[in-house]
């Protein structure tokens, strides 16, 4: 898989980048990120890439050229235009799971206080993280990346990830490591037993019982 990024500030992407799993995802040739800044693309002699809106307000407004021939370069018949927005559908793991069956996704991030709205029909779909307002496009499209990255084939262990939150409308289940007990805190015993059929019986109630508790709207949905 390739994922195009398009931002007007490249570093914030630094560490993102070259940590942990992301980092052992591209350096495994399992995905290719590439991250391109808008302002490359600008024709203006200043390499400006917003001006003031049309009819008045505050603040900037990111303008279409730098963008639009930014998508033009990078756009195959393989590609997925996202536009980051607090507009946008509400991202969740259905939308991971779909989006890491696709070959190119080019994410644009927005910032400042906006952009020009003809941009919108660059995109093949808007997505938002969540009912706030982030400074820009650049950590929505980060979280995305990274959910859909670990998905990828060879990633990460897929027993990893088939207990996920999410999946099946389920938190996850809880776990323990050493010590057996910690300040009182006992780890439950069946976890203890070696009794493979408990366990998996055990943990589907936690993760029923913890998803009545805090997220009962999920219940709903299965
Ligand atoms: N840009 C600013 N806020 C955002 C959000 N919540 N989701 C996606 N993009 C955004």
């Amino acid at each position: 898989m390739k994922i195009d990024i398009l931002t007007l500030f490249p570093s914030m992407f630094d560490g993102f980048l070259n940590e942990s799993i992301i980092k052992r995802a591209r350096d495994n040739k399992k995905v290719e990120i590439n991250i391109y800044n808008i302002r490359d693309y600008s024709k203006d002699k200043h390499k400006k890439v917003d001006d003031y809106a049309f009819g008045g307000g505050s603040g900037m407004v990111l303008m279409p050229q730098p963008i639009f021939d930014a998508v033009d370069n990078l756009k195959t018949s393989d590609s997925k235009v996202i536009l980051l927005t607090p507009q946008g559908c509400i991202y969740n793991q259905k939308m991971a799971y779909s989006l890491s069956k696709e070959k190119h996704l080019i994410f644009i991030c927005g910032h400042y206080e906006g952009f020009d709205e003809r941009i919108r029909s660059l995109a093949d779909l808007e997505i938002s993280i969540g009912d706030y307002v982030l400074t820009g496009g650049e950590i929505p499209s980060m979280a995305i990346t990274d959910s859909i990255v670990r998905l990828l084939d060879g990633v990460i262990k897929e027993e990893s990830h088939e207990f996920d939150s999410f999946n099946n409308n389920l938190l996850d289940y809880p776990v323990y490591t050493k010590p057996v007990e910690y300040r009182g805190m006992k780890v439950p015993e069946v976890l203890l037993s070696g009794h493979h059929a408990n366990i998996q019986k055990w943990r589907l109630e936690e993760q029923i019982k913890r998803t009545e508790i805090r997220r009962p709207d999920l219940l709903e949905k299965r």
